[in-house]
């Protein structure tokens, strides 16, 4: 029997760099956290927007091991937006069967966060909809280094041998180890880079670079760039017979 989702042109996992909140929020003479806020706000309607267009998980970029760089304002301000987001966010995520995980370096993070992402994490792991997974002082690079260390620690356990490591092995120990490679990476705000997202996962993703600034990404817009994938011919190195 054919089942909707073997049919579906879709994209199953779509990771989104969320861009642009700052310059959102300058254009309006506004303080950059004005605009963090009103990003925010977009990720709950993106996020209910999942399952019609049969995006099984979403995967977004809230904070880099880059951003740490930024003012001390700035940087309080997003850490005391990331706990509020996760204690008003939790009883909706739940309402509507959303799994939530998170990936990144944790320990790096202030410990009353870690335990509110920990309980998000607790209270949504029996739901079985849309998988959110949510980047928060996460690099690509920091990710694969943490991977290659848990990985040496097999080997020097005696867990692993070298001559076992290949493409397959190395995944398993990413914070996405339990995820499928994203099939399209959208990044908003016109910047066409990947600020260290998703290094290892991404190498055959398709990518949207749009204009559009975070705060302004609605789900018509989401839709569009869903309905753009179906178009595409994902290769994978190979050639059409
Ligand atoms: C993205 O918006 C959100 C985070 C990086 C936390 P920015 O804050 O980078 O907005 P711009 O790029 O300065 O406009
Ligand atoms: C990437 O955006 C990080 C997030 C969206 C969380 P940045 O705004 O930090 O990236 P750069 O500095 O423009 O490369
Ligand atoms: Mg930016």
């Amino acid at each position: 029997m054919t089942k909707v989702d073997d049919i579906r042109p879709g994209p199953a996992h779509v990771a989104i760099i969320m861009d642009g909140n700052g310059r959102w929020a300058t254009m309006r003479g506004r303080p950059r956290l004005f605009g963090h806020h009103a990003g925010a706000k977009r990720v709950r309607e993106i996020v209910e927007a999942c399952p019609d267009l049969g995006v099984k998980y979403l995967t977004i970029f809230g904070f880099s091991t880059e951003n740490w760089r930024r003012t001390q304002i700035e940087v309080a301000g997003l850490m005391s937006l990331f706990r509020r987001y996760i204690q008003k966010e939790t009883r909706a995520l739940k309402a509507n069967n959303v799994r939530v995980r998170f990936i990144g370096d944790r320990p790096g993070l202030d410990p009353k966060l870690q335990q509110l992402m920990d309980d998000l994490e607790d209270a949504t792991r029996d739901c079985d909809g849309t998988n959110l997974t949510i980047a928060l002082n996460y690099g690509g690079r920091d990710e694969v280094a943490r991977a290659t260390r848990l990985l040496a620690e097999d080997v020097a356990a005696g867990k692993l041998k070298p001559e076992d490591i290949d493409v397959e092995t190395l995944p398993r120990y990413l914070d996405t180890r339990v995820l499928p490679d994203p099939d399209l990476v959208i990044r908003t705000s016109g910047e066409a880079r990947i600020s260290n997202f998703l290094l290892w996962q991404s190498a055959y993703s398709e990518y949207e670079f749009i204009d559009t600034l975070w705060p302004d990404f609605s789900p018509d817009v989401f839709a569009g760039l869903i309905a753009g994938y179906a178009g595409r011919d994902r290769r994978f190195g190979g050639v059409k017979v």
